[in-house]
């Protein structure tokens, strides 16, 4: 049996991972926010999903092809946008989007990842594009035009950071940018070799898509950089002004009302993504997967619904897809494969994901994913 035969679950990947990963990086990607109740309020809403199988149903293999936004995907789940994600394991993004275009899965690149849109670009074409819009008219204009010629297959804009939330384990752990050098962070770093090495060789993590505004490349001003320049206050007539300046599909990610969905079609978005940031902003919302039906209803057959926050399974998966989505995203999920077992692990987390929806699919008695609906209990 080898190391690898044992990282049967993505629990296993998380839990490998959290032991390569140096504390300060762990923390950042774990937490929530405030006493992490919408964290715990994500997962614990999931697992109240349940679903009844049919017998009789000859489901032995079935398909997992997801059409979305003028495409057939081989799986409804795809790689959502993480910032820094250079911090938990260097090359990750690249990993994770070459990975994505082998298994024909959505990437999506935050801006405020490690890697540049353009590097991204030539690694998957048909990767999209996260934005934070900056302050600035002039700048947003060039982010986006630099997306669109970059040829991000879709824009998806991030509406639910109102504000930075306070984030306490993260602030108790040290977490900054750049993280102060302090005797505790070096014995963190230390005692992660294979990480230490990585990064070494790699360089310190930065944000590669900001680098041409912050041209020393130095983490602190760069920290500054994002603080005072990403920091659009998005009313309707700022998303419209978004949409009109991008020519392609547009998404809208961070919607949690039936009322926003609706509105934000009306502007002209051609997916809402519901979505609650993983439990990372407001500790006393909702689940997502508690507001994805009444989305899913109030939008109909006007938009597309993709789906985030909880997935942790390909199990997960087949609750969402039964309850609206046409397509969900893993966070944090896809991040411990790559930390676990380095580049590798990004194939090894989808394969898991795709056989346990597979293996779902079969034990209910679907064919396809949407006949995922008519199990709900
Ligand atoms: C460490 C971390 C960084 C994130 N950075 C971004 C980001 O830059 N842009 C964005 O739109 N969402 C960001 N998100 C939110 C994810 O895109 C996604 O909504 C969330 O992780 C889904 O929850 P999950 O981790 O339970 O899958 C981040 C999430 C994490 C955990």
């Amino acid at each position: 049996m080898t190391d690898t035969d044992r990282l049967v679950s993505m629990e296993d990947l998380r839990r490998r991972a959290r032991r390569r990963m140096p504390r300060v990086a762990w923390e950042f990607l774990d937490s929530g926010t405030g006493a992490e109740t919408a964290l715990k309020r994500n997962r614990e809403r999931m697992d109240a999903v349940v679903m009844v199988p049919r017998m009789m149903r000859g489901a032995r293999h079935p398909s997992t092809a997801a059409p979305l936004l003028g495409r057939e995907w081989t799986a409804p789940f795809g790689v959502a946008p993480v910032g820094l994600q250079s911090l938990m394991w260097p090359g990750i993004e690249k990993a994770l989007a070459a990975m994505a275009r082998d298994r024909g899965i959505p990437y999506c690149l935050s801006t405020v990842a490690g890697e540049s849109l353009e590097d991204i670009a030539k690694v998957n074409p048909d990767f999209w594009f996260q934005l934070y819009p900056p302050t600035h008219a002039d700048a947003r204009r060039e982010l986006i035009k630099r997306a669109e010629d970059a040829g991000a297959k879709a824009l998806v804009l991030t509406l639910d950071i109102p504000r930075s939330s306070r984030r306490e384990r993260q602030r108790r752990a040290g977490v900054g940018m750049p993280p102060k050098t302090t005797p505790r962070l070096i014995a963190d770093v230390l005692s992660r070799p294979a990480w230490a090495l990585a990064t070494w060789k790699r360089g310190v993590p930065t944000m590669r898509t900001l680098a041409p505004y912050v041209p020393s490349g130095d983490m602190t001003k760069m920290a500054e950089f994002t603080a005072k320049n990403l920091a659009f206050d998005l009313t309707p007539e700022g998303v419209a002004e978004i949409r009109d300046l991008w020519p392609g599909t547009f998404i809208v990610k961070g919607v949690m009302h039936p009322e926003d969905a609706e509105r934000l079609v009306e502007i002209g978005a051609d997916a809402i993504w519901v979505s609650n940031h993983g439990g990372r902003q407001l500790d006393i919302g909702a689940a997502s997967i508690d507001a994805l039906p009444g989305i899913a209803e109030a939008v109909g057959s006007r938009a597309e619904i993709i789906f985030d926050s909880g997935i942790n399974s390909g199990a997960d998966v087949a609750r969402a897809v039964a309850l609206g989505a046409k397509m969900c995203f893993l966070g944090r999920g896809f991040v411990w494969g790559v930390a676990a077992m380095g580049a590798p692990g990004a194939a090894h987390a989808e394969a898991i994901l795709r056989d346990e929806l597979e293996n779902v699919m079969a034990q209910l008695g679907c064919h396809r994913l949407d006949e995922l609906r008519e199990r709900l209990a």
